[in-house]
């Protein structure tokens, strides 16, 4: 049995549509200048992305996992070296700890608010001596309740690169993501409540010192063209990306509005009926959420997830394995039972679509069919 028409995870196109004339006029005039690498269009990008997250700068570059890359390469992170972060979260977090040489180390996740337990992580910080830097995520939107976990790293002296790539606009106690570390590491992929056409990434920092090195490091190391002090990467945002994301920052705040609008419904229509199904708990200190996904967590996920597909409806299971089961990850030594809250969200977890034009009868349609699911 299928809907009437089929209501995808996500639809890209349907954003497309309203702001087409503005990107086709943007992306021309940029493919008629011929200037492809930085320029003011990255620069204007990095400003006001920077001011949108209070932070002093902003760096552009390829992607949210360079973007880790670079924030751990500019705090000197490297091989011998330990970064704490969750299991829960999508593996490029962990993946450019590893890039960089050192070890991801991990502590387990609030199962109610999907995000770092931060009780767990003085433990973790004498557990594992080496360890650098701190990457929290704010994962889905949300935010990690940073001020016991800043007070803690700040005691140690450990700087915390911010996971941000979900959360653009998301706020903790009226502070943004991406503002409240030393780092802060967005990333641009489509999929993203500010997502480009490609893949990019920006960094944010209020340290002058960082911001510097971070510029030398998307180019090579290099800070005069042709001399390198040490050895980058080559990580620019293209300047056709920085061109559609300018234009797609103007309507973020209304885009973002919709999300929490849909969110609101399901929690409203779902809540209210029968479904044994649990949403994603939002502490106070959350004082924006963003809605990068809407998750539910079901009983009998993988079945209701097929029930869902056979009616059109898309739903994507973030994240079926935690990291520290991944086989790249072996050699870490953990094992199944180690973080037990990140294992379960892993077996129960199911994004609901929730873009910004997402039509309220779909909406409708979607609590129908988990209500029918569970009516069986
Ligand atoms: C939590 C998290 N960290 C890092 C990344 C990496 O970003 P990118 O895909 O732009 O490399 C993503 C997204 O894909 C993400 O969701």
């Amino acid at each position: 049995m299928t809907a009437a028409r089929s209501i995808p995870l996500l639809d890209l196109r349907a954003q497309h549509k309203q702001i087409r004339d503005e990107i086709v006029a943007e992306v021309t005039r940029l493919i008629d200048s011929q200037r492809f690498i930085l320029g003011e269009e990255v620069a204007e990008l990095e400003r006001q992305v920077a001011g949108y997250c209070n932070a002093a700068y902003g760096i552009g570059c390829a992607s949210g996992t360079d973007a880790l890359v670079l924030a751990l390469t500019a705090l000197d992170i490297g091989r011998g070296d330990q970064v704490l972060t969750v299991p829960y979260t999508f593996f490029a977090t962990a993946g450019a700890i590893a890039d960089v040489g050192a070890e991801p180390v991990f502590v387990d996740i609030d199962e109610d608010t999907c995000q770092m337990d931060v009780e767990q992580v003085e433990a973790a910080l004498n557990r594992y001596p080496r360890v650098k830097a701190i990457v929290p995520v704010h994962l889905f939107g949300s935010c990690v309740d940073m001020d016991p976990l800043l007070a803690v790293a700040a005691d140690r002296g450990i700087p915390i690169v911010e996971d941000a790539a979900q959360a653009i606009g998301a706020e903790y106690r009226g502070r943004r993501a991406g503002g409240m570390g030393a780092i802060g590491c967005f990333s641009f992929f489509p999929s993203k409540n500010l997502g480009g056409y490609g893949d990019g990434g920006m960094l944010t920092t209020t340290d002058a010192r960082l911001a510097e090195r971070l510029r030398a490091l998307r180019v090579h190391g290099s800070r005069r063209k042709y001399y390198h002090e040490e050895v980058g990467f080559n990580s620019r945002l293209d300047t056709l990306q920085a061109a559609v994301l300018l234009v797609k920052f103007r309507y973020l705040d209304v885009w973002t509005a919709a999300r929490q609008r849909n969110a609101e419904r399901y929690r409203r229509v779902l809540g209210h009926s029968p479904a044994p199904v649990r949403f994603q708990a939002v502490p106070p200190f959350v004082t924006r959420h963003v809605v990068n996904q809407f998750i539910i967590r079901a009983p009998g996920r993988d079945a209701l997830k097929a029930f869902l597909a056979d009616r059109g409806i898309g739903t994507e299971v973030y994240y079926p394995l935690p990291l520290h089961r991944q086989p790249c990850f072996s050699t870490l030594g953990y094992r199944e039972g180690d973080f037990p809250a990140s294992e379960r969200l892993a077996a129960e977890s199911l994004a609901l679509p929730v873009y910004p034009e997402l039509a309220e009868e779909d909406l409708e349609a979607v609590c129908a069919a988990i209500r029918g699911y569970y009516a069986g």
